[in-house]
Order: structure tokens, then sequence, then C-alpha cells
């Protein structure tokens, strides 16, 4: 070790404070403080901090007047296309994933601080009847999409899955899917890599230690997704395994659709190297980014981001000027991604400031655990890259069939175990009706799902009677069906006692429970 050297490039860089137990530490402390500090470029780091906070300062309010909406040749709605046009997007979604063409790859480095669990957010139980996990879910649905993309090309297929963990998440990830025999997926076909961490820092500058021994670190973002492309061997995977798209989206969403053939076959038709899907804003403040364009380039404004008044700004129509609400799911060609993750372009993504309550050790060696945001952490994010775009798609989904994220615990008002649950049980009763299936009660009358006069008559209120519809559990396995395709055949003409699951057993045979309650 030498300490010498180490002090000296510290106290340069203003950041001396670091060694202030060294003293006091056992050799052990000592070792690991060292390594940690040693391979630390705190000049650069001192560089991303004045950087960051000088464009934090006055960005809400530059950015505002440059804002622009969308250009609707851009853009591209699942509600606005025809049945047929749908269709032949998801022709060509499936045919790129049946030529070994398409990767998913997810992004779970985040510290999920808000939902507060100590677990990765992906093996998470929102309490579904299967009680299968986010990441099982997603697995699942990777699964099926392959399945259907060999039923039409009669080809075998995969689509590799490249998981982005962080320090905090790796580990559990990792045995997580180990001890769950990678839900069926070949384990070479599933890749952790890990993002990069960054020091935080208080509003003066200083790097914080978390204890006498530890500097308080966190990951650098979602996108610090395009360094760790290059400094982990993903990005040649992918290239060796001959990928020429790929699907990023975000852990928390449990009605993200991997591989999603319909957005993928979208962006191709459009000739973009670039694509995101995006659902309309449900209100001014919702906590969603808004893809727009700034100075003639694409770019996500995040809603940590974008001022109050810019947010509130509607139409004559009355519709939000700025409504394309980001869900975290985007599409790279190959291509741009080489071209974002190269050094050149990846330096010119900046970071963003987040305010946070930083833990640290004061001078007096206590652990402090503050009230107020005393400090920052730095981060990239992901669509960053959007405005290197030369060619862009946006995709704009149903809220209802495609977005809802968990973010909170339950108590929340929203976004929490129990609003996923419900908008997937959502989305299944509504698979289940459009393929003819009918839900009843016990005695075999039917549970009606649009409230009408004669409802109201029989029942005395019509409210009521949708209400019981809309709290049917009803679970439909990613396996049995990606988006209520090949459903018709199953369930069409029948009648379905709540709650109701359709799952494949381990021998790929359709099992079906309705009617019982488990506790
Ligand atoms: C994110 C989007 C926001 C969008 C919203 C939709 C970003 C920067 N913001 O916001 O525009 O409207 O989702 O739900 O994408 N993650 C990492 N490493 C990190 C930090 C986060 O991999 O260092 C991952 C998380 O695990 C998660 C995803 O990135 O899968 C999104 O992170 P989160 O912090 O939940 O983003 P939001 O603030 O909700």
């Amino acid at each position: 070790m030498d300490i010498d050297g180490l002090r000296s490039r510290l106290d340069s860089a203003g950041q001396g404070h670091l060694l202030a137990f060294w003293d006091t530490l056992t050799d052990s402390e000592k070792q690991s403080l060292y390594k940690e500090l040693d391979h630390m470029n705190f000049a650069e780091i001192n560089q991303f901090f004045e950087t960051a906070m000088q464009l934090s300062k006055n960005a809400a309010d530059k950015v505002d007047d440059l804002l622009e909406p969308l250009p609707a040749e851009v853009c591209g709605s699942v509600s606005r296309t025809d049945a047929e046009t749908l269709e032949k997007y998801n022709s060509i979604g499936l045919q790129a994933i049946g030529s070994n063409s398409v990767a998913v790859l997810l992004l779970a480095g985040g510290q999920g601080t808000r939902l507060g669990v100590n677990y990765p957010k992906g093996m998470y139980n929102v309490g579904l009847p299967s009680g299968k996990t986010l990441y099982q879910l997603q697995a699942e649905r990777i699964l099926k999409v392959q399945q259907n993309a060999k039923e039409l090309t009669n080809k075998d297929c995969e689509v590799p899955w490249y998981i982005m963990t962080s320090e905090h998440t790796k580990e559990p990830t990792q045995e997580f899917f180990a001890s769950h025999d990678y839900f069926g997926l070949k384990k070479n076909n599933v890749t952790l890599f890990e993002q990069n961490l960054l020091p935080c820092i208080g509003f003066d500058g200083k790097i914080y230690l978390a204890n006498q021994h530890k500097v308080a670190l966190a990951p650098d973002g979602n996108g610090g997704l395009y360094k760790a492309l290059t400094s982990s061997t993903v990005l040649a995977d992918m290239e060796s395994r001959g990928i020429k798209y790929v699907h990023v989206y975000c852990v928390d969403n449990i009605l993200a659709k991997m591989a999603d053939p319909v957005f993928i076959g979208f962006c191709l038709n459009k000739g973009a190297n670039c694509g995101v899907k995006a659902v309309e804003k449900s209100i001014p403040t919702e906590p969603v980014g808004v893809v727009c364009k700034v100075e003639g380039r694409y770019e996500v404004v995040e809603y940590s981001e974008i001022t109050l008044k810019t947010a509130e700004k509607r139409n004559s129509d009355g519709r939000l000027t700025f409504n394309a609400g980001n869900i975290c799911n985007h599409f790279f060609t190959m291509d741009f991604l080489k071209t974002v993750t190269d050094p050149s372009t990846e330096s010119k993504l900046q970071h963003h400031i987040a305010k946070k309550k930083i833990p640290y050790v004061n001078s007096a060696g206590e652990i402090i655990k503050p009230t107020e945001p005393n400090g920052i952490k730095m981060e990239k994010f992901v669509f960053d890259v959007l405005r290197f775009a030369t060619s862009f798609a946006v995709w704009e989904v149903l809220r209802e069939d495609e977005f809802s994220p968990l973010k909170n615990a339950d108590g929340a008002a929203k976004d929490t175990p129990t609003t996923c649950r419900q908008d997937l049980c959502s989305l299944h009763r509504r698979m289940m009706l459009q393929a003819g299936a009918k839900f009843v009660h016990k005695d075999g009358s039917e549970i009606p799902h649009i409230p009408s006069n004669r409802n109201k008559a029989e029942a005395g209120d019509g409210q009521r009677t949708c209400e019981e519809f809309n709290e049917i559990v009803c679970e439909v396995s990613p396996l049995v069906s990606y988006s209520g395709e090949g459903l018709n055949s199953i369930v069409s003409g029948q009648s379905f006692q709540p709650p109701v699951t359709l799952e494949l057993d381990k021998d790929g045979k359709l099992q079906v429970s309705q009617g019982i309650n488990k506790s």
C-alpha cells in the first residue's frame, strides 16, 4: 500500500478527509479502504460534480423554452393502428426474434429505496395466485415469445437476456436465478453484468464516508449502462451472437413485454435506430419523463427536471402538450449501441444530480442519518442517448395493457404491490373476455363487465355489478399466452368461476384452476 501516494492524491483533490480515521483502523479495514480509494479518479469525480451542479442550476428553466412536442411522423399508437397493421408489426418483430437477432436487456441496478425492501425488486412477489416474482414473469414472457417466433418461422431461436445489476443487487440476483434454475431459460442465455458506483458528495463537493473505512457509494444511474456494456464483455457477446436489435427495459413494470414483437416491428418498419415506448401522461405531475424534442434533438426530460409550468401546458383541445410519458422501454439497433458506447460519445453524457439524505460519518466518527438532503448522488440516465438518434420512433401504448410499475410499498396511493396485482389481473380478465370467456358466479349467472340499465334494475346498483367484475382474480401464465394469442381455442364459449388461473404444468400440460380461494 502506497499510503503516502494516496494521501497526496487525495489532498490535491481536496478529499484528504477520507483518510481522517486512518490511524485508528484495523489492518483489514485499512486494506479495504485503500483498495476502494486507490482505483478512484478524484480529478474526474470532482469534474463530474462541478459539471453536474452547474448543469442542474438553471437546467429546468433553460430547457423550458426549448421544449418542443414530438412531430407526428415519428409517432405511432396502438389505439390508432388497425388490426392488420398491428399484425404486420407483430410478424416483423417475430421474424427478427426468429432469426436470433433480438436481445433483451434489463436495468436492475437500482436500490429500490421507495419500495423499502432489502433485496432486488425483481425478486418481489406482488401476491398473485401463482406467487410468481417479477423476474419469473419476465423469464416466462421470454420463453413464450421465443416459442411464438419459432411457430411463425419454424426455426429454433433464442432471446439472450442481459441483466445489469449493481453492487447491491448482483449477488442476490445471481443466487435467485441459480436457485430457480433460470426459470426454464438456458443458463448461458442469462448474463448478469455490473454497473459502476460513484461516491455520494456533500453540497460542498466533499465525498462522504459511510463509515470510518468505507466511502458512501451509489450506482451511477441506469445510464451507467453504456459504460458497463463496454467494461464488461456484454457488447462483445451480443456481437458474437449476431444480435442486431436490443430491447432495454426496467425491472419494475409488471406489465412489461420482453422483446415485444409489435414494438420491435414498428421500429423496424420505421427504419429507426432508436425507439421508445410511451403512454399518455395521466396528470401533469405524474412522475414519468416526457419524450419530446429539445433544440431539434430527441430527448426525455425527466420528471425531476421539468417545471410545473411546462408540465401543465395544454393544447387547444385540452390535451397536455408534453403528454408522451416515458415508460422506460427502449429499442436500439446494435449499430446505435456501438456508437453511443464509444468513449467519445459516452463521455458526452452528463450526470444528473439527485439531492438525497446521505448517511455519513462526522468528524467525531459517529454515523449520522440526516433528516434533510445533505448532498447529491450523480446519475446518468438511460435515455440520454436519444439525442444521438438519426432515425427515431415513438410507440404509444395503452397504459392499462403495458404500464403498471412497482415503485412504492403498500399504503401509498399508486404504483404499489396491490395496484400491480390488480392491473395484471385486469389485463388477464380482458384477455380472457376478448377470447370469448365468461366469468360466472357459483350459481352459473354471469358476472357482468359493463354496467347497464338492465344490470342496475337487477342488482339495484350498476356500479356495484361492475366493481364485482373488477375484483375478479384472474391470472394467465405467460407460458400460456404472451398477450392474448392462443387463448381463443382454450377459453372461447366457456364459463369460469373466479378466482381463475391458467398455468402450464412441468410437462407443458394446461392446468385450469377456478373457484378455489386460497387462504
Ligand atoms: C424511470 C425513468 C422515467 C420513467 C419511469 C417509468 C429513468 C432515468 N427514468 O424513472 O423517465 O418515466 O422510470 O416508470 O430511466 N436502475 C439501474 N441503475 C441505477 C438506477 C436505476 O439499473 O443506478 C434501474 C432500476 O433498477 C429500474 C430502472 O433503472 O429498473 C428505473 O429506475 P428508477 O429509479 O425506478 O426510475 P424512475 O425514477 O421510476
